[in-house]
């Protein structure tokens, strides 16, 4: 610091003085250039009054001379002018350039004519000179003596211009003084300034950093008053976050070595995908996309869909800096994007690309509405909404399918071997398109949502394009096993093809497709473990979640779905009213918090359950509730994971009644947030969840008294059962958490023989035996 402020305190002073002295410079040769012309300007005045004088005297010569004959009377004349301060006298010349009067003070200095005055006779014009006389600098001002068109001769003024000098020097002396003042003044002002502004600012950032690496404060924890060095802080708080983070996964992981755990992290993805992708590249294709960009007045909002795909697939695309292709759907995506529709994301550290897809809002209605939502997702969910199938959708589902494999095939080109993860129903004839082009590429189709039956599915009048799309793929992954077996037998039925039981696969035109189930997760942490152990901290927690509401209860159950019919929220609703209806105990005691995203409202269907919802809710609330107390509180909007954590933390117990549901993340969210391992899940037995969480309370959710019954269960519950069982599940989690999803999948995409080898081989073997 101190090196600093000398290294500054010198700058300035050289800066500062090179500057001022150039000014001074400048103001310097202008005082100068006025010194001068004012001296010429009185010597004009002088010389044009006594040449006026002159000129008469030499016309009235009284001693009998010629008319241009100068008199003697001019010696007293010239003696008469001379006589003025810093004048060092008068001479006058005749035509040849003798002289005719002079002041005695030149008399010894000016014989013949000077050259000004011969210059001013010959050209009839006055000439105006400053010279040195030895050391004396002098100014000479020559004018012709005329009568009307006569030349009679010549006339000198000469001054002593060493007062210009003198006065130039003095101009130089208050300017080295006034420079002095100035950079003194400048440095110490601007010492001060950088004090206050820099060295302080920088040493509260300095404070501030240490606090944060030490972990005396949060990240979340506004930097102190910076001023210009915000934008620093921000880059710094979000180092140090990664940072930490990586300390703690550094920490995790020595712990788990030194316990011989083999737990999955993002770290460990990062090495397993890195290792097992090689030189290959991953693309991911789906719907939704991980960040839209939308318009708040001027303001530019990013806003992350609150959807498990994304948890899931970001830590995949950040570990292998992957490309992510998705419909970008934010009223400004548009704007963020290059020509190509490409943005590095996640915005604040980019560590991945993504390239998003417009669609029209007719494609988007027809193809995402209609086929995929209207069509695909009732046929696959067993949850009695008929599905609708008009051919026009189907057409626009086509379309739509090629419009994105034309992405793809953008991406991958010149990438060899790459690496394409399809996700969900919106892209069934993906994975053929892009194998029938590019052969050489791992394709593999993640279906998020269940499969069903042959018969269930045979209703869909294309089941046979979508069944030949999808074994294009090299991979086929389900959530669980039975989605597996009911894809296979539906492959078995509608196409041909030879399906492999022993091996889970079907080989279709030389081609196999591998059916296997990766239950999904989420990206459970222990982090901070100990900090939310404590056993008042739910109690505190809910009572002030519950202040926010404007609700007194004592016991507080939680809900959390995007408001869609196969998530059974009215059969929930109705399970909470039997539950008061059968246990009056609890009326003012229990509050039951439904947080439901409004979703695909343009579907009739939809829309019409999210009114639903409400007028159901209000019915129950009317029926039961009194005082500060309700039974419902139903928070119909999107809610941020931030937002949610601590619904999940402070409840008693979560529902989860979905008809049917592939996997189901909020169960698992739900157990991920209990660090406490206290609560109590009740599950309905139609979701893939239901399949590893055995000791949730399972439930029919069509069977509206067991849910109810389970609600007092849960709420009745031992604290210490409560404990085993969420510390069971927690395992279960744990070890098959988002990490070890993803490596599983992609780790059997890569092991894969590919038929594109296959021929490879073949083509060596041959060409050996050639040989
Ligand atoms: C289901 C689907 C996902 C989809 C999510 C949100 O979980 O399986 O593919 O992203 O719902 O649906 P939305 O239509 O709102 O994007």
């Amino acid at each position: 610091m101190r090196l600093l402020s000398v290294r500054l305190i010198v700058s300035l002073v050289l800066g500062i003085t090179l500057v001022s002295l150039c000014f001074s410079y400048y103001e310097v040769l202008g005082e100068k250039r006025a010194l001068r012309s004012d001296l010429e300007r009185r010597d004009e005045i002088l010389g044009e009054s006594l040449a006026a004088n002159l000129e008469r005297s030499w016309s009235t010569g009284s001693e009998g001379l010629p008319d241009n004959t100068p008199s003697s009377g001019m010696q007293r004349l010239v003696q008469q002018f001379g006589n003025r301060e810093h004048l060092l006298g008068v001479a006058v010349y005749d035509r040849q350039g003798a002289v005719v009067a002079m002041t005695p003070e030149l008399a010894n200095r000016l014989s013949a004519s000077p050259p000004p005055v011969t210059q001013a006779i010959a050209q009839a014009r006055q000439q105006s000179s400053f010279v040195r006389w030895g050391s004396v600098p002098v100014h000479i001002l020559a004018l012709p003596i005329r009568r009307q068109d006569e030349l009679l001769g010549g006339l000198a003024v000469v001054h002593d211009a060493s007062y210009i000098r003198t006065q130039i020097l003095r101009v130089w002396r208050e300017t080295f003084f006034r420079v002095l003042a100035q950079v003194f003044l400048i440095v110490l002002v601007t010492l001060q300034m950088v004090r206050w502004s820099v060295a302080g600012p920088i040493a509260r950032a300095a404070q501030w950093m240490r606090a944060l690496r030490t972990g005396k404060i949060s990240f979340g924890q506004e930097a102190p008053d910076l001023d210009m060095f915000r934008p620093l802080a921000r880059e710094v708080a979000t180092m140090a976050e990664s940072l930490n983070h990586a300390r703690i996964a550094a920490e995790n992981e020595a712990r788990l070595r030194d316990a011989g755990e083999s737990l999955w992290t993002a770290e460990r993805l990062s090495v397993q995908l890195r290792t097992r992708l090689g030189d290959g590249r991953l693309f991911v294709v789906s719907n939704l996309e991980p960040y839209m960009h939308r318009r708040n007045g001027k303001a530019l909002e990013v806003v992350v869909p609150p959807s498990g795909l994304v948890t899931a697939l970001e830590p995949v695309l950040e570990a292998c800096d992957g490309t992510w292709i998705a419909h970008g759907n934010g009223d400004a995506d548009a704007e963020v994007v290059d020509a190509a529709g490409r943005l590095r994301v996640p915005p604040d550290d980019p560590r991945y690309t993504l390239r998003r897809i417009w669609l029209t809002k007719e494609e988007e209605a027809v193809y995402y509405y209609g086929f995929a939502n209207e069509g695909l997702l009732p046929l696959c969910h067993i949850a009695h909404t008929r599905p609708l199938f008009r051919a026009d959708d189907w057409q626009y589902y086509r379309e739509v399918n090629r419009k994105f494999a034309t992405a793809v095939f953008e991406e991958i080109e010149g990438v060899p071997k790459p690496v394409v993860l399809v996700q969900d129903y919106h892209f069934a004839l993906l994975p053929r398109l892009i194998k029938a082009k590019r052969p050489d590429a791992r394709v593999a189709i993640f279906w998020h949502i269940p499969w069903p039956n042959p018969e269930a599915f045979g209703i869909c009048p294309w089941q046979r394009e979508l069944v030949k799309g999808l074994l294009g793929a090299d991979l086929i992954g389900f959530h669980i096993q039975s989605h597996c077996n009911n894809f296979l037998e539906t492959v078995d039925r509608v196409v041909e093809s030879r399906v492999d039981w022993e091996h889970f696969s079907a080989l279709r035109q030389d081609h196999r497709t591998v059916v296997r189930p990766f239950p999904i997760s989420v990206a459970f942490s222990n982090e901070n473990a100990a900090e939310n152990s404590n056993h008042g901290f739910n109690y505190l927690e809910r009572s002030a979640l519950m202040r926010s509401l404007g609700v007194e209860t004592t016991f507080l159950g939680i809900g959390v779905d995007r408001v869609d019919y196969t998530k059974g929220i009215l059969e929930r609703l109705l399970a909470v009213e039997r539950f008061f209806e059968k246990y009056p105990s609890y009326r003012g005691k229990f509050t039951f918090v439904q947080i439901g995203a409004p979703s695909r409202t343009h579907i009739k269907r939809y829309h019409d359950l999210l009114a639903e919802v409400e007028a159901e809710a209000e019915r129950i609330n009317w029926r039961f509730q009194g005082g500060n107390w309700r039974p419902i509180v139903f928070l119909k909007r999107q809610h941020s994971h931030r937002e949610i954590e601590p619904f999940y933390r402070a409840a008693d117990l979560c529902l989860v009644t979905s008809l049917h549901d592939g996997m189901n993340l909020v169960a698992k969210e739900f157990l991920a947030a209990r660090r406490d391992e206290s609560g109590v899940l009740v599950l309905s037995q139609f979701t893939g969840a239901a399949r590893e969480l055995r000791d949730a309370l399972l439930v029919n959710p069509y069977d509206i008294d067991q849910t109810a019954e389970a609600i007092r269960a849960a709420l009745e519950m031992e604290p210490e059962d409560k404990h085993v069982r969420v510390q069971r599940m927690r395992k279960v989690i744990k070890e098959h958490n988002i990490y070890y999803w993803a490596g599983n999948l992609i780790t059997e995409l890569c092991e894969l023989r590919l038929e594109a080898d296959e021929d490879l081989q073949e083509q060596f073997r041959s060409s050996a035996s050639a040989a």
